[in-house]
């Protein structure tokens, strides 16, 4: 995918005094960063704020993390916004990520437009409130022309429900005599699952420091760089996701095999 170098340029203009545009190669940027946005409630509960207040500052991160994403120049940007775990929250919790995801959504229309992003989901979206499910339909809707990013959402997702789906899926293909038991491959597994048409990603950000896949992406993440931030959610800025890529950058991926593809 291709940048503005002069956009970028002053994008990161000055440095966090820790980390410039300078420590990044700009021939290696990652095709597809995917990331477990977590700490949402911590940071509300450190400012003694409820936990939606994390919700709410963590769009704004959010809508950071796509522009910084855009100005580098990404295929994709995936984020994890909600898990098939996530339903068991205080209902009042879950109706507020209903109605922010909405409103953020429609909200955020002119900016996919203005940076050419194509927006998609990925995860069970039938069991999302009518309203809800509607803005994603309008926003898919709005923005299927655009050629630039693709930013992808992780809507009531589960990898382990995903799997089963499409195990599922082979089997009654197979039942019904189109697919032979010998043909299924790692390719007719990954052409069922949510994730079809996109690149597996080349690296994953965990913020808060947590040490853990959550059920996200389990098939997906099977050769992909890993960078644990230690900042919340609503703290992870532009500087931060720059940290993440020239650490991903540091590493020889081997996938494997003795040598770096
Ligand atoms: C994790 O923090 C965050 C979530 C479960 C929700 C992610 C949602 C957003 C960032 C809001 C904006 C998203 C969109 C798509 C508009 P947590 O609540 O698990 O935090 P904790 O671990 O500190 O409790």
């Amino acid at each position: 995918m291709h940048f503005d170098p002069e956009k970028l340029r002053s994008y990161f203009a000055g440095g966090d005094g820790e980390v410039t545009l300078g420590d990044l190669d700009l021939e290696r940027i990652p095709s597809h960063v995917t990331i477990i946005m977590d700490g949402n409630g911590r940071w509300a509960k450190a400012r003694g704020l409820e936990r939606s207040a994390g919700h709410v500052a963590g769009v704004d991160s959010l809508r950071e993390a796509v522009t910084t994403s855009v100005r580098l120049g990404l295929d994709v940007l995936s984020a994890y916004a909600f898990s098939t775990e996530n339903w068991r929250r205080p209902q009042r919790e879950v109706d507020l990520l209903m109605h922010l995801f909405a409103t953020t959504l429609v909200k955020e229309l002119p900016l996919f437009r203005q940076e050419n992003v194509r927006l998609r989901f990925f995860g069970d979206l039938t069991a999302l409130p009518k309203d809800t499910y509607d803005v994603f339909r309008q926003g898919l809707e709005e923005t299927r022309n655009n050629d630039g990013m693709t930013f992808a959402l992780a809507v009531n997702y589960g990898s382990r429900a995903e799997l089963v789906r499409a195990v599922r899926s082979l089997a009654e293909d197979v039942r019904a005599g189109q697919v032979l038991p010998q043909d299924i491959d790692e390719d007719a597994v990954s052409r069922r699952l949510y994730t079809r048409d996109l690149p597996d990603p080349d690296l994953l950000i965990r913020t808060s420091g947590e040490l853990r896949l959550s059920n996200y992406l389990l098939w997906q993440l099977a050769y992909t760089e890993l960078y644990v931030s230690e900042h919340l959610w609503p703290d992870f800025d532009r500087w931060e996701f720059l940290r993440a890529i020239c650490s991903y950058q540091k590493r020889d991926r081997r996938f494997g095999g003795v040598v770096a593809k």
